[in-house]
Protein backbone atom coordinates (compact mmCIF):
# COMPACT_ATOMS: atom_id res chain seq x y z
CA UNK A 1 0.00 0.00 0.00
CA UNK A 2 1.71 3.40 -1.06
CA UNK A 3 1.93 6.08 1.20
CA UNK A 4 -0.75 8.24 0.74
CA UNK A 5 -0.01 11.23 3.10
CA UNK A 6 0.80 14.89 1.86
CA UNK A 7 1.83 17.54 3.36
CA UNK A 8 0.32 21.51 2.69
CA UNK A 9 1.75 24.33 4.24
CA UNK A 10 2.92 22.09 7.24
CA UNK A 11 -0.44 20.29 7.60
CA UNK A 12 -0.61 16.80 7.15
CA UNK A 13 -3.27 15.32 4.87
CA UNK A 14 -4.11 11.58 5.18
CA UNK A 15 -4.59 11.70 1.20
CA UNK A 16 -4.26 14.67 -1.38
CA UNK A 17 -8.13 14.07 -2.19
CA UNK A 18 -10.55 17.07 -1.03
CA UNK A 19 -13.90 17.88 -2.45
CA UNK A 20 -14.17 21.15 -3.73
CA UNK A 21 -15.81 24.56 -2.77
CA UNK A 22 -19.91 24.42 -3.57
CA UNK A 23 -19.91 21.02 -4.77
CA UNK A 24 -19.75 19.55 -1.07
CA UNK A 25 -21.76 21.60 1.22
CA UNK A 26 -20.17 20.90 4.86
CA UNK A 27 -20.15 17.55 4.31
CA UNK A 28 -22.78 16.47 5.95
CA UNK A 29 -25.30 14.99 3.08
CA UNK A 30 -21.99 13.06 1.74
CA UNK A 31 -21.23 11.59 5.15
CA UNK A 32 -24.47 10.19 5.18
CA UNK A 33 -23.61 7.80 1.66
CA UNK A 34 -20.01 7.26 2.92
CA UNK A 35 -17.57 8.22 5.70
CA UNK A 36 -16.25 11.27 5.18
CA UNK A 37 -13.15 11.36 7.13
CA UNK A 38 -11.76 8.73 4.54
CA UNK A 39 -10.78 12.08 2.29
CA UNK A 40 -7.51 14.42 2.95
CA UNK A 41 -10.01 17.49 3.89
CA UNK A 42 -13.33 19.09 2.92
CA UNK A 43 -13.41 22.31 1.26
CA UNK A 44 -16.69 24.06 2.61
CA UNK A 45 -18.96 26.08 0.24
CA UNK A 46 -18.07 29.74 0.02
CA UNK A 47 -18.59 31.40 3.24
CA UNK A 48 -19.62 35.46 3.94
CA UNK A 49 -19.84 37.53 6.85
CA UNK A 50 -23.60 37.80 6.37
CA UNK A 51 -25.72 34.77 5.01
CA UNK A 52 -26.57 35.06 1.81
CA UNK A 53 -29.46 33.65 -0.76
CA UNK A 54 -27.28 33.56 -4.40
CA UNK A 55 -29.12 33.85 -7.48
CA UNK A 56 -32.50 33.32 -8.35
CA UNK A 57 -32.93 30.05 -10.44
CA UNK A 58 -32.36 28.96 -13.02
CA UNK A 59 -28.68 28.80 -11.85
CA UNK A 60 -27.37 25.35 -13.38
CA UNK A 61 -26.80 24.58 -16.75
CA UNK A 62 -25.64 21.39 -18.15
CA UNK A 63 -24.38 20.73 -21.61
CA UNK A 64 -21.83 18.52 -23.60
CA UNK A 65 -18.83 17.59 -20.73
CA UNK A 66 -19.23 20.53 -18.81
CA UNK A 67 -22.29 22.23 -16.42
CA UNK A 68 -22.77 26.38 -16.16
CA UNK A 69 -23.49 27.36 -12.19
CA UNK A 70 -24.80 31.11 -11.48
CA UNK A 71 -25.33 29.95 -7.64
CA UNK A 72 -23.85 33.32 -6.30
CA UNK A 73 -22.85 32.56 -3.37
CA UNK A 74 -25.71 30.73 -1.00
CA UNK A 75 -24.30 30.33 2.18
CA UNK A 76 -25.60 30.35 5.86
CA UNK A 77 -23.07 33.11 6.50
CA UNK A 78 -19.66 32.39 8.81
CA UNK A 79 -20.88 32.55 12.24
CA UNK A 80 -23.97 29.38 11.54
CA UNK A 81 -21.29 27.20 9.95
CA UNK A 82 -18.81 28.04 13.06
CA UNK A 83 -21.86 27.64 15.55
CA UNK A 84 -23.12 24.36 13.35
CA UNK A 85 -21.06 22.55 11.55
CA UNK A 86 -17.43 23.21 12.51
CA UNK A 87 -17.17 21.02 15.52
CA UNK A 88 -18.65 18.49 13.50
CA UNK A 89 -16.19 18.81 10.37
CA UNK A 90 -13.57 19.08 12.41
CA UNK A 91 -13.71 15.92 14.17
CA UNK A 92 -13.54 13.73 10.47
CA UNK A 93 -10.92 16.06 8.24
CA UNK A 94 -9.07 18.68 7.50
CA UNK A 95 -11.46 21.69 6.90
CA UNK A 96 -10.37 24.35 4.21
CA UNK A 97 -13.07 27.43 4.83
CA UNK A 98 -13.43 28.99 1.53
CA UNK A 99 -14.21 32.78 1.66
CA UNK A 100 -15.49 35.67 -0.04
CA UNK A 101 -15.71 39.00 0.83
CA UNK A 102 -17.17 42.16 -1.10
CA UNK A 103 -14.64 44.72 0.00
CA UNK A 104 -11.30 44.31 1.51
CA UNK A 105 -12.33 44.99 4.85
CA UNK A 106 -14.75 42.22 4.87
CA UNK A 107 -12.07 39.29 3.51
CA UNK A 108 -10.00 41.08 6.46
CA UNK A 109 -13.00 40.36 8.83
CA UNK A 110 -14.02 36.83 7.51
CA UNK A 111 -10.40 35.90 7.73
CA UNK A 112 -9.82 37.38 11.38
CA UNK A 113 -13.39 35.44 12.43
CA UNK A 114 -11.69 32.07 11.03
CA UNK A 115 -8.29 32.56 12.53
CA UNK A 116 -7.03 29.52 14.51
CA UNK A 117 -10.68 27.71 14.29
CA UNK A 118 -10.17 26.03 10.71
CA UNK A 119 -6.83 23.89 8.94
CA UNK A 120 -6.65 26.61 5.71
CA UNK A 121 -8.60 29.76 4.59
CA UNK A 122 -9.14 29.63 1.16
CA UNK A 123 -9.88 32.85 -0.50
CA UNK A 124 -12.34 32.84 -3.29
CA UNK A 125 -11.10 36.14 -5.61
CA UNK A 126 -12.35 34.51 -8.32
CA UNK A 127 -16.52 33.28 -8.26
CA UNK A 128 -17.74 34.88 -11.45
CA UNK A 129 -21.08 34.81 -10.67
CA UNK A 130 -21.40 37.79 -8.19
CA UNK A 131 -21.79 41.34 -8.75
CA UNK A 132 -19.42 42.31 -6.08
CA UNK A 133 -16.11 40.92 -4.67
CA UNK A 134 -15.50 37.52 -6.62
CA UNK A 135 -13.80 38.15 -9.57
CA UNK A 136 -12.98 42.09 -9.23
CA UNK A 137 -10.46 41.08 -6.55
CA UNK A 138 -8.76 38.28 -8.35
CA UNK A 139 -8.17 39.74 -12.36
CA UNK A 140 -5.29 42.21 -11.92
CA UNK A 141 -1.93 40.98 -10.17
CA UNK A 142 -2.34 44.56 -7.81
CA UNK A 143 -5.52 43.58 -6.38
CA UNK A 144 -4.86 40.05 -5.78
CA UNK A 145 -1.81 41.24 -4.18
CA UNK A 146 -4.05 43.84 -1.86
CA UNK A 147 -6.64 41.14 -0.82
CA UNK A 148 -3.68 38.34 0.22
CA UNK A 149 -1.81 40.83 2.24
CA UNK A 150 -4.86 41.83 3.81
CA UNK A 151 -6.19 38.80 3.88
CA UNK A 152 -2.59 37.12 5.70
CA UNK A 153 -2.62 40.37 8.32
CA UNK A 154 -5.72 38.75 9.58
CA UNK A 155 -4.73 35.18 9.73
CA UNK A 156 -1.26 34.72 10.60
CA UNK A 157 -0.99 30.91 11.77
CA UNK A 158 -4.09 29.68 9.55
CA UNK A 159 -2.40 28.67 6.11
CA UNK A 160 -3.94 31.43 3.43
CA UNK A 161 -4.48 29.17 0.14
CA UNK A 162 -5.71 32.04 -2.38
CA UNK A 163 -7.64 30.90 -5.44
CA UNK A 164 -7.24 31.77 -8.82
CA UNK A 165 -9.48 32.68 -11.58
CA UNK A 166 -8.98 31.15 -14.93
CA UNK A 167 -10.60 34.23 -16.55
CA UNK A 168 -7.00 36.52 -16.62
CA UNK A 169 -4.51 37.51 -18.61
CA UNK A 170 -1.47 36.12 -17.12
CA UNK A 171 -1.79 33.01 -14.51
CA UNK A 172 1.97 33.52 -13.68
CA UNK A 173 1.85 37.00 -12.89
CA UNK A 174 -1.63 36.09 -10.84
CA UNK A 175 0.42 33.53 -8.71
CA UNK A 176 3.42 35.79 -8.65
CA UNK A 177 0.95 38.34 -6.94
CA UNK A 178 -0.41 35.77 -4.42
CA UNK A 179 3.21 34.74 -3.50
CA UNK A 180 4.13 38.39 -3.01
CA UNK A 181 1.22 39.62 -0.61
CA UNK A 182 1.77 36.82 1.38
CA UNK A 183 -0.31 33.39 0.37
CA UNK A 184 1.16 30.15 1.80
CA UNK A 185 -0.84 27.97 -1.06
CA UNK A 186 -2.36 28.48 -4.45
CA UNK A 187 -5.47 26.67 -5.49
CA UNK A 188 -6.58 26.95 -9.25
CA UNK A 189 -8.65 26.64 -11.06
CA UNK A 190 -12.10 28.51 -10.11
CA UNK A 191 -14.60 28.44 -13.40
CA UNK A 192 -14.39 29.38 -16.84
CA UNK A 193 -17.47 32.53 -17.33
CA UNK A 194 -19.38 31.13 -20.15
CA UNK A 195 -23.09 31.55 -21.72
CA UNK A 196 -25.43 29.02 -22.29
CA UNK A 197 -28.48 29.71 -24.48
CA UNK A 198 -32.50 28.65 -24.76
CA UNK A 199 -32.64 28.58 -28.50
CA UNK A 200 -36.40 28.23 -28.21
CA UNK A 201 -36.90 32.02 -26.02
CA UNK A 202 -33.44 33.49 -27.36
CA UNK A 203 -32.49 33.88 -24.11
CA UNK A 204 -29.97 32.91 -21.56
CA UNK A 205 -30.68 29.17 -19.55
CA UNK A 206 -29.52 30.64 -16.60
CA UNK A 207 -31.56 34.28 -14.68
CA UNK A 208 -27.84 35.35 -14.14
CA UNK A 209 -27.17 35.63 -17.93
CA UNK A 210 -23.54 34.15 -17.57
CA UNK A 211 -22.20 31.19 -15.42
CA UNK A 212 -19.06 29.58 -14.30
CA UNK A 213 -18.24 26.26 -16.30
CA UNK A 214 -17.09 23.11 -14.64
CA UNK A 215 -16.47 19.80 -15.25
CA UNK A 216 -14.93 17.39 -17.19
CA UNK A 217 -14.69 19.77 -20.73
CA UNK A 218 -12.22 21.92 -18.70
CA UNK A 219 -9.55 19.53 -17.83
CA UNK A 220 -7.30 20.21 -20.12
CA UNK A 221 -7.13 24.04 -19.81
CA UNK A 222 -6.69 23.41 -15.96
CA UNK A 223 -3.78 21.29 -16.01
CA UNK A 224 -1.93 23.32 -18.25
CA UNK A 225 -2.48 26.62 -15.85
CA UNK A 226 -1.60 24.14 -12.81
CA UNK A 227 1.25 23.68 -14.64
CA UNK A 228 2.46 27.49 -15.37
CA UNK A 229 1.48 28.28 -11.74
CA UNK A 230 3.56 25.11 -10.27
CA UNK A 231 6.59 26.91 -12.30
CA UNK A 232 6.01 30.89 -11.44
CA UNK A 233 6.19 30.22 -7.85
CA UNK A 234 7.55 28.94 -4.85
CA UNK A 235 4.53 27.95 -3.23
CA UNK A 236 2.31 24.58 -2.96
CA UNK A 237 0.01 24.33 -5.31
CA UNK A 238 -3.91 22.50 -5.08
CA UNK A 239 -4.77 21.79 -8.42
CA UNK A 240 -8.45 21.27 -9.68
CA UNK A 241 -10.64 21.52 -12.41
CA UNK A 242 -12.54 18.41 -14.32
CA UNK A 243 -11.30 15.44 -12.89
CA UNK A 244 -13.26 12.72 -12.63
CA UNK A 245 -11.25 9.59 -12.28
CA UNK A 246 -7.53 8.86 -10.34
CA UNK A 247 -5.90 9.28 -13.36
CA UNK A 248 -7.06 12.93 -14.03
CA UNK A 249 -5.32 13.71 -10.18
CA UNK A 250 -2.14 11.82 -11.14
CA UNK A 251 -2.17 14.45 -14.44
CA UNK A 252 -2.50 17.30 -11.74
CA UNK A 253 -0.34 16.16 -9.42
CA UNK A 254 2.48 15.50 -12.51
CA UNK A 255 1.73 19.55 -13.22
CA UNK A 256 3.05 20.50 -10.07
CA UNK A 257 0.17 19.97 -7.10
CA UNK A 258 0.63 18.68 -4.20
CA UNK A 259 -3.44 17.88 -3.71
CA UNK A 260 -6.30 18.02 -5.83
CA UNK A 261 -9.98 19.11 -5.64
CA UNK A 262 -12.69 17.67 -7.32
CA UNK A 263 -16.08 19.33 -8.06
CA UNK A 264 -18.76 19.12 -10.53
CA UNK A 265 -17.99 14.96 -10.34
CA UNK A 266 -19.58 15.13 -6.90
CA UNK A 267 -22.55 16.13 -8.93
CA UNK A 268 -22.69 12.72 -11.56
CA UNK A 269 -21.66 10.31 -8.78
CA UNK A 270 -21.95 11.38 -5.11
CA UNK A 271 -18.90 8.44 -4.19
CA UNK A 272 -16.98 10.21 -6.53
CA UNK A 273 -14.16 11.96 -4.15
CA UNK A 274 -14.01 8.98 -1.90
CA UNK A 275 -13.28 6.59 -5.39
CA UNK A 276 -10.95 8.85 -6.51
CA UNK A 277 -8.94 8.75 -3.90
CA UNK A 278 -8.85 4.99 -3.12
CA UNK A 279 -8.09 4.80 -7.23
CA UNK A 280 -5.24 7.11 -6.90
CA UNK A 281 -3.99 4.52 -3.83
CA UNK A 282 -4.70 1.45 -6.68
CA UNK A 283 -2.87 3.72 -9.20
CA UNK A 284 0.00 4.29 -6.70
CA UNK A 285 0.11 0.66 -6.20
CA UNK A 286 -0.08 -0.44 -9.84
CA UNK A 287 2.85 1.99 -10.78
CA UNK A 288 5.43 0.95 -7.91
CA UNK A 289 4.71 4.65 -6.71
CA UNK A 290 5.40 4.06 -2.55
CA UNK A 291 4.39 7.72 -1.73
CA UNK A 292 1.97 9.74 -3.67
CA UNK A 293 3.88 13.05 -2.74
CA UNK A 294 6.46 11.54 -5.37
CA UNK A 295 4.51 12.31 -8.25
CA UNK A 296 4.19 15.67 -7.73
CA UNK A 297 5.96 18.03 -10.78
CA UNK A 298 7.30 15.39 -12.48
CA UNK A 299 6.21 16.12 -15.62
CA UNK A 300 8.91 16.18 -18.24
CA UNK A 301 7.94 18.30 -21.28
CA UNK A 302 9.02 17.13 -24.70
C1 LIG B 1 -22.29 24.62 -8.17
C2 LIG B 1 -20.90 25.14 -7.92
C3 LIG B 1 -20.67 26.02 -6.86
C4 LIG B 1 -19.38 26.51 -6.61
N1 LIG B 1 -19.17 27.35 -5.56
C5 LIG B 1 -17.90 27.78 -5.28
C6 LIG B 1 -17.65 28.60 -4.13
O1 LIG B 1 -18.53 28.90 -3.32
N2 LIG B 1 -16.36 29.03 -3.93
C7 LIG B 1 -15.33 28.69 -4.77
O2 LIG B 1 -14.19 29.09 -4.55
N3 LIG B 1 -15.56 27.89 -5.86
C8 LIG B 1 -16.80 27.43 -6.12
N4 LIG B 1 -17.01 26.61 -7.20
C9 LIG B 1 -15.88 26.23 -8.07
C10 LIG B 1 -15.31 24.85 -7.72
O3 LIG B 1 -14.84 24.82 -6.38
C11 LIG B 1 -14.16 24.47 -8.69
O4 LIG B 1 -13.15 25.45 -8.60
C12 LIG B 1 -14.63 24.39 -10.14
O5 LIG B 1 -15.93 23.85 -10.23
C13 LIG B 1 -13.68 23.56 -11.03
O6 LIG B 1 -13.61 22.22 -10.60
P1 LIG B 1 -14.52 21.02 -11.24
O7 LIG B 1 -14.39 21.12 -12.73
O8 LIG B 1 -13.96 19.76 -10.66
O9 LIG B 1 -15.93 21.28 -10.80
C14 LIG B 1 -18.29 26.11 -7.46
C15 LIG B 1 -18.53 25.22 -8.51
C16 LIG B 1 -19.81 24.72 -8.75
C17 LIG B 1 -20.02 23.74 -9.88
Amino acid sequence: MADMRVTLCGVELKNPVIPASGTFGFGREYDEIYDISRLGGVATKGLTLLPRLGNPTPRIAESHGVILNAVGLQNPGVEHFIEHDLAWLKGKTRVIANVAGSTLAEYGEICARLEGLVDFIELNISCPNVKCGGMTFGVKPESIREVTAVAKKNCPRTPLIVKLSPNVESIPANARAAEEGGADCISLVNTFTGLAIDIERRRPILFNNTGGVSGAGIKPIAVRMVYEAAKAVKLPIVGMGGITSAEDAVEFLMAGATAVQVGTANFTDTRASLAIAEGLNDWCDRHLVSRVSELTGTLKLN
